[in-house]
């Protein structure tokens, strides 16, 4: 969840501001003292009358502000702005749950928020746009293709809250969390040319083939390796496969090296992994901190004290690689360090003087594209698969696919991949029903007054969109809860006719407007060709012992709850 870093503006005081009501309080109090207590108290007596009275007045009247406020459409967060002002007056509230006083809907959300809110859309007739409040952070929830629209492509949201941990962990200089304007914008430039450009990607090919080949290397050694009793099928965990073949694969495109997981002296590549882990645990923790700032101070998650734990280790091994860059640089010809088959570090340092790029920004960077890189693949990749596990005859429409237009024996190729539009909408029905980021990951916040859906949204709101229930609405989607790649293609199988990049928001699972994901063809290219490679190659068959279990589990991304373990058996054995 998000915390708001923008503030709304200062509204003039009011009458219901504490500050007044506490010294109307005292005054009140002291007026009671002195007329009830008279000249029979001793003035001891009565200063500490006088005390209680305003304590009690204080108490009293902050409570009575919490229930009003409270009270308010959205609860307390948006109470604190119905002050009777020009906006309370002319504006049309959104709908929304008061929650409890002072805290709102925060303890509500329950661990599977995507889900929760979609409800509270439906219960307060509120899908174009939910108003609840996360303690003191004000929060709108989009749920129809057309607010969401509005949210994503309006330049008034372009920023994004800053959780805590982001900032700790340095991710307010990296794309993501960087406030939008120039800096970010120069990022989001840099990146597009060097990182995801189509040609880049293009050029990529050979390492994404090269991982996927590790995967199929490690299922076969698998298979062949598990006694020849079960006939070639073997039970397999393939979480921890994608996983290393994504670090692996990003890896490479940013920081030009790979690792072996497995062998001893892999202990960088093990030190990478814990870092990646544990900060996917911190940016996908729900900090209570981000929407109650005092209780910052206290740390009582320890999110800050294991931030500042982990950013030292950062520094630590991305500097060394930087390091070892700067190294080989003074041995490389000039043409070789700016070609386009450098790695991102590469391009980084030479363009750092130019750019203006500190040491730590491109720290920042590089870490927060194997963050980004790394989970987002691999989750996807295994929901695909449990629901060719579910699915069988989906998974044998894939193969014949591959079959007719590949042919047995030939390996699939980034350039095959449009010819497969079977395989292609299997994809996208696996990222309308899964979304990796069904709230799109990470929220947006308004940078000044705007209007959203016909409600008038203040500066410094948190806004949301529930990707997961736009996907699952039964108004948008025919049978929204089957497993159907049929229905991005025409009646002659051709397509699939439908753009999940951002421009049509009934299935955006890579977000919208300006700050879309930068990697999304990058992205859907390396889930496209593994998925082709690994049915090409192999059938996934459900395992007794180990059934598919869809439930979900929302951290950063909403992954799988039970790992992925499925029966492998080679196509061609
Ligand atoms: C299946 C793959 C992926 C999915 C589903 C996905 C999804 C998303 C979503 C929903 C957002 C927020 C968009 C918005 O606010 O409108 C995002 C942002 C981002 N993604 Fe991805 N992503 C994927 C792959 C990648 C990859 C491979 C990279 C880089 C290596 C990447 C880097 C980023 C970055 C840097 C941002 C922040 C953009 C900004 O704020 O300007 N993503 N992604």
């Amino acid at each position: 969840m998000a915390t708001t870093s923008a503030s709304a503006p200062t509204p003039a005081l009011t009458f219901s501001e504490p500050g007044i009501w506490a010294l109307y309080a005292v005054i009140s109090a002291s007026t009671i003292s002195s007329t009830f207590a008279g000249d029979q108290l001793n003035s001891g007596a009565r200063s500490l009358l006088n005390l209680l009275l305003i304590v009690c007045a204080i108490a009293c009247l902050s409570i009575a502000i919490a229930l009003t406020r409270w009270a308010s459409p959205g609860g307390p967060a948006w109470g604190r702005l119905a002050r009777g002002g020009p906006v309370a007056a002319t504006a049309k509230p959104i709908p929304g749950p008061h929650g409890i006083p002072i805290l709102g809907s925060l303890l509500s959300l329950g661990p599977l928020a995507h889900r929760t809110l979609a409800s509270l859309s439906q219960k307060y007739n509120a899908l174009p746009l939910l108003a609840l409040s996360l303690a003191n952070t004000r929060v709108i929830v989009a749920s129809l293709p057309s607010s969401a629209k509005e949210i994503l492509t309006s330049s008034c949201f372009a920023d994004r809250p800053v959780k805590q941990s982001a900032r700790r962990l340095l991710f307010d200089r990296a794309i993501g969390f960087a406030p939008y304007g120039d800096y970010w914008r120069k990022l989001r430039r840099i990146a597009a040319s060097h990182l995801f450009s189509p040609k880049r990607i293009a050029e990529h090919e050979v390492h994404r083939q090269a991982e996927v080949g590790c995967v199929i290397d490690a299922i076969a050694g698998h298979l062949h390796g598990s006694n020849a009793l079960s006939g070639g099928v073997s039970s397999i965990e393939l979480r921890p496969l994608l996983q290393q073949a994504s670090v692996n694969n990003v890896m490479v495109s940013v920081f030009g090296k790979r690792y072996g997981f497995d062998v001893d002296e892999a202990k960088e590549g093990k030190e990478l992994q814990a870092m990646v882990r544990e900060g996917f645990e911190l940016l996908g923790a729900f900090n209570l901190a981000d929407h109650m700032p005092a209780l910052g101070t206290f740390d009582s998650q320890c999110i800050k004290q294991r931030c500042d734990a982990l950013v030292p280790r950062v520094y630590a091994f991305v500097s060394k690689i930087i390091s070892e860059h700067r190294q080989a640089r003074s041995t490389m010809m000039e043409d070789e360090v700016l070609s386009e088959k450098s790695d991102f570090v590469h391009v980084l340092l030479g363009m750092q003087a130019e750019e203006g790029l500190s040491d730590a920004d491109i720290i920042a960077i590089l870490w927060e594209m194997i963050f980004r890189g790394t989970d987002s693949v691999a989750i996807l990749l295994e929901w695909v698969l449990a629901e060719l596990v579910l699915h069988p005859e989906v998974q044998e429409k894939i193969a014949l696919e591959i079959t007719s237009i590949v042919g047995d024996g030939n390996v699939v190729r980034d350039a095959d991949i449009p010819k497969l539009p079977y395989l292609q909408a299997t994809v996208y029905e696996t990222l309308r029903l899964h979304p990796p980021g069904p709230l799109l990951s990470w929220a947006r916040l308004a940078i000044h007054d705007v209007e959203i859906a016909g409600h008038h949204v203040p500066a410094g709101t948190t806004a949301m969109v529930n990707m997961w229930a736009i996907s699952h609405d039964a108004s948008i989607w025919s049978d929204p809860l089957a497993f159907t790649p049929e229905r991005f293609l025409d009646a002659y199988g051709a397509g699939p006719n439908f753009d999940v990049r951002g421009s049509d928001l009934r299935l955006a699972p890579f977000g919208a407007g300006r700050r879309v994901c930068p990697g999304r063809a990058m992205g859907l290219a390396t889930v496209n060709l593994w998925l082709a490679r690994l049915v090409q190659q192999f059938m996934f068959t459900s395992d007794p012992v180990h059934e598919v279990d869809l439930s979900e589990v929302l951290k950063l991304s909403c992954e799988m709850r039970t790992p992925l373990c499925a029966k492998v058996s080679e196509r061609w054995s």
